[in-house]
Formats: structure tokens, sequence, C-alpha cells
């Protein structure tokens, strides 16, 4: 026995320490009969201390325990708990975004999103398919506008030869297979940074719809797999999928962002498509974070007027509301971990002060656990890295 160590200290060093005072424990755990009696006599010693009476937790571990149930049992292995998980993490689950730009042969870092890049088409295509090789089967993308193609309408983004609509074509050229889902809202082609069409200081809603469904239409024409209104505006999704059933796609998806908060963990996002709205916020059309309820009646909306996913956005300060989804409809739902969601956990590792990678796979496995079938994250590479290795 070494005296010299203060009780509670040798009991840490000790994990056989569980035992009931003044009984050596059982040696299943390569623990020596020596290491154990000595933690029972440091426990006794503890008990001491802190004077409490050991014969009570003799008591407690008798035979006819007053504990019939110890949720413990099932943590005890590693195979044990990989028996008992409820939720699985896997890279088909993630959906992983990108930024395209002009150019070739460019990767360009983003400041706030460390390990995220502004791509050339042709990293586009090699970036999916390294994605495909990593089980991750879908891609959202985002391109980034010169601001001298921006204007008032978002002309560019209703052509046929603007950054998205060609990068679209270049990816269901070379990998068929990969799922192409792509925004739909002003924002980034728009001189007013806005999601729908600024007039008099206001966001106008019916005269958005048009111009909306003219985007998606160019990104179907493209090749689109799903479009993923994140505007905002209401009745967007019947809107929309009047027009793509009109042309005939009636096979091109809609994932609605359907309950998309006026957040401030879009900070990066922003300012890696420069699409910060140039005066103004976005409250009068993305929700209120205070409100639960307010999200099923969009829910309720959404699917009435022909969504096939809902998406909740963003998604960790929002599990509540992914749960509330799952329960109130039957359509598969998603949820976006957020730029900023994910620069606070980068950063954080930066500096040292959390493990991110453990962080990472905390969060997004939380997201899953919520209800959350789908996952956009920028963190899905190197997820889907972890999870395969
Ligand atoms: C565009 C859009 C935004 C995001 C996705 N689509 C920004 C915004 O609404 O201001 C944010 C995604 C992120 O922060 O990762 N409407």
């Amino acid at each position: 026995m070494k005296k010299s160590k203060p009780a509670a200290k040798r009991l840490v060093k000790s994990s056989a320490s569980i035992a009931p005072a003044g009984k050596p424990p059982a040696l299943s755990n390569g623990h020596s009969k020596a290491d154990a009696m000595e933690a029972a006599a440091d426990l006794k010693a503890m008990a001491q201390a802190l004077g409490v009476n050991p014969s009570q937790g003799m008591q407690l571990a008798s035979p006819i325990a007053t504990m019939l149930r110890r949720p413990r049992r099932n943590r005890r292995t590693a195979t044990l708990r990989g028996l008992v998980r409820e939720t699985e993490l896997s890279p088909a689950h993630f959906i992983l975004p990108l930024f395209i730009q002009e150019g070739k042969n460019l990767r360009t870092p983003i400041r706030s999103m460390p390990g995220v890049e502004r791509l050339s088409r042709d990293q586009i295509v090699k970036e999916a398919r390294r994605a495909l090789s990593l089980g991750i089967g879908s891609v959202a993308l985002f391109p980034v506008i010169a601001d001298n193609l921006k204007d008032a309408i978002a002309s560019i983004s209703t052509s046929d030869d603007g950054l998205l609509q060609k990068t679209i074509r270049d990816l269901k050229n070379a990998i068929p297979e990969i799922t192409v889902i792509t925004d739909v809202a002003m924002d980034p082609y728009s001189s007013d940074g806005h999601d729908g069409l600024v007039y008099g200081g206001r966001i106008l809603n019916d005269e958005s719809l048009p111009i909306l469904a003219a985007m998606a239409l160019a990104q179907a024409r493209a090749g689109a797999d799903m479009v993923a209104p994140s505007d905002m505006m209401d009745g967007r999704v019947s809107y929309l999928r009047r027009a793509l059933d009109n042309e005939g796609f009636t096979e091109v998806g809609i994932l609605a962002y359907t309950a998309k908060y006026a957040s401030s963990f879009y900070g990066p996002f922003r300012e890696a498509l420069n699409s910060a709205p140039k005066h103004g916020d976005k409250k009068t059309y993305q929700m209120d974070p205070a409100n639960r309820r307010e999200a099923l009646v969009e829910a309720d909306l959404d699917v009435k007027e022909g969504a096939d996913m809902l998406m909740v956005k963003p998604a960790l300060a929002y599990l509540d509301v992914i749960a509330a989804l799952k329960a109130a409809v039957n359509v598969p739902i998603a949820a976006y971990h957020v730029s900023g969601e994910y620069a606070m956990i980068k950063a954080a590792g930066q500096l040292g002060w959390l493990d991110a990678g453990a962080a990472m796979h905390e969060s997004l496995l939380s997201i899953r656990r919520a209800g959350a079938d789908a996952i956009l994250t920028y963190a899905a590479m190197e997820m889907a890295e972890k999870l395969n290795a």
C-alpha cells in the first residue's frame, strides 16, 4: 500500500475500484489480486474520508440488489456497444455541397471554412468522382457569380450557359450516376443579394416565382436530378412542380428548404459566394429562430405542394425542428449542417480546444439521431474517409 498518495488519487489509477468496500473485486479484467486488494482498501479509505458508511455500498451490491437494471451492462465492450447502437452515420446519407468558380484547374481556399475550396469546373468533376468513390452519391452545387454578371432579376440563373448550368452538364456527362442537387434562390445571381425580387425595399413574393421557375427549368434542362428551393417564398414548391411538369421534367425532384431560419450561421457561406444582402436582412422571408410550430405549417404546405423531401436548416441549433418534422410528415427529411456550424468546430479544433474530427462526428450523428435521413455537410469527405477507414 502506498500510504503517501491521497486515497482519491489512488482510486483514479485503479479501474477495479467499483467493488464494494472491504471485499476484493472479481478479477476478470486482468488486474492482479494485489491490485484488487489495494483498490478495495482505497475505497474504504475514500469512504471514510467522505464520511460515508461503507456497509451501505455492500448492501447495494448484494445479490438481492436494488438495481435490477444496470444500463452500463450494454456499454461494457465495444462489440456490445456496436450491437445496440441506434443510429448509424454512413457516407450514403451525406450530400456534399460544392462551390463552383470560373477558370481552369483552380482550387481557392475559403478563409472562414478551413478545408473547403471554391473549385473550377474541371476540379468539381474530380471532387465528385472522389466523393462517389467514398460512397457519397449526392452533391449540392453553389456557383460563385462575378459581380458584373449580377442584376436585379438574376438573369444569368435562367440562361443555359451560366456557370452552374455548364457544371451540371459536365457532371452528368462524366458521372451519370451521381445525384446533382441545385439551389433555387436569387441571391448568388442578384445585384441585391436577396433570395427574391427586390422592389421599393421589399422582397416581392409572387413576382419572384416566375424567376425561380425559370431558374429551376434551366437547371433541369442541364440535367439536375433535384432542385432545392432555398428562397422561402410562399407557394414556390407548387409553382416549381407545375413548371417542371409542364416542360416534361416529371422525374426531377424537389428538395424543399422547408424550415430555413434567418440564421447567423450562414456567414461563412455568404463570404464564400460573396452573396450577402446589399441592404437589410432576410427576416421577412426566412423563419424566426424562435418558432417551431410555424415549421409544421411550412412542412404541411410543402408536402401538399409536391415536395419530395423536406429540409431543416441550420441543423444543430434546430434538432427539435428536425424531430418535429420527422414525426409530422412521411417524406424523407434532410438537414443542412451549415457553414457556420462547420466553421465553429474547425476553429475550435485549430485552437486545440477540442478534437475537431470527433466533434464533427458527434454533431453529424446527433443530426441523424434527431431524425434526418440525409445531411448536407462540408465535412462529408473527411467524415466518409473516417467512416470507411
Ligand atoms: C441561398 C443559400 C444560403 C445557404 C444555402 N443556400 C445562404 C442564405 O440563405 O443566406 C447557406 C448555407 C450555409 O451557410 O452553409 N439562399
